[in-house]
């Protein structure tokens, strides 16, 4: 049996929107099993985790923008010497319906979603490929795969992600390179603080329509992030890992 608690030791792992829910719980995660991690965000705060654990180092940018994610490759090769694990984690969302949807919030929500996982597999499989190793986990959404009202742009993202990274899967197998998405259903985050009042409170209540009966919780996803991106996932690539309570089985 596998020491779990050891279990990244000598990795290195870049998780992006880690001053979240998920990303936060999954940066800590990482850190805990032993992986140097570097944890990117938007917000300033993401630099508390380096109080958290000496093996956090945090880089703070807008991840749609081209320099922030190669300074995040540049910053896992300077401190720690070599990128094992990608995880592309942040996200937004706007809820208008189409007809409602500027432009500008179609672009912002394109921007982050699916540009930002772009510009950061790009720049990690350009040192993953040379290295023949590495694993790319892409967070994506129930809404890889249902729909709602009025998230035309963040489900388009989400579908947008899984085909990116059926695509990768094929790119990076000669490699050794695994791409795989973790998809999941409500979680009590603040992913909704910006577009509703109590967004926690509605993703508690909305996961209650999920066979399981209830949202999960950050630590939840992160466990399943965690073990796509292993070596225990070995023969895991191209796929769509839904974490959802079951919530597309019905
Ligand atoms: N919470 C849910 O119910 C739910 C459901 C399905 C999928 N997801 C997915 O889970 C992932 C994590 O979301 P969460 O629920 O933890 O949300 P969250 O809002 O807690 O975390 C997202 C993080 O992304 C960061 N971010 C946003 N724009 C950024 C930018 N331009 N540059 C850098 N960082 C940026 C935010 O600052 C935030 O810290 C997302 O991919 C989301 O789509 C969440």
């Amino acid at each position: 049996m596998s020491d779990l608690n050891r279990e990244f030791e000598g990795k290195v792992v870049i998780v992006t929107g880690a001053a979240g829910g998920v990303g936060g719980e999954t940066a800590r995660l990482f850190a805990d099993r032993g992986a140097c991690v570097v944890a990117e965000d938007v917000k300033a705060g993401v630099v508390e985790l380096e109080d958290y654990s000496d093996r956090i180092v945090t880089l703070t940018g807008d991840l749609s923008e081209e320099t922030t994610a190669t300074r995040a490759v540049e910053l896992a090769l300077r401190r720690f010497g070599r990128l094992d694990i990608l995880i592309n984690n942040a996200a937004r969302i706007i809820n208008k319906t189409v007809a409602e949807m500027s432009l500008e919030d179609w672009d912002s929500v394109l921007n982050v979603n699916l540009r930002g996982s772009f510009l950061h597999c790009r720049e990690a499989m350009k040192v993953m490929m040379p290295a023949r190793r590495g694993s790319i986990v892409n967070v994506g959404s129930y809404a890889c795969q249902v729909a709602f009202p009025t998230i035309g742009a963040y489900a388009a993202s989400k579908g947008a992600i899984a085909q990116l990274t059926r695509v990768l899967s094929l790119e990076g197998a000669q490699y050794g390179i695994r791409a795989n998405v973790v998809a999941p259903g409500d979680i009590v985050t603040g992913i909704l603080d910006d577009v509703m009042p109590n967004g926690r409170d509605f993703l508690a209540e909305h996961g209650k329509g999920s066979p399981i009966g209830r949202a999960a919780e950050p630590s939840e996803i992160a466990e399943v992030i965690a073990f796509a991106a292993s070596d225990r996932a070995s023969y895991m690539t191209g796929t769509v890992v839904m974490a959802d309570g079951g919530y597309t089985a019905v």
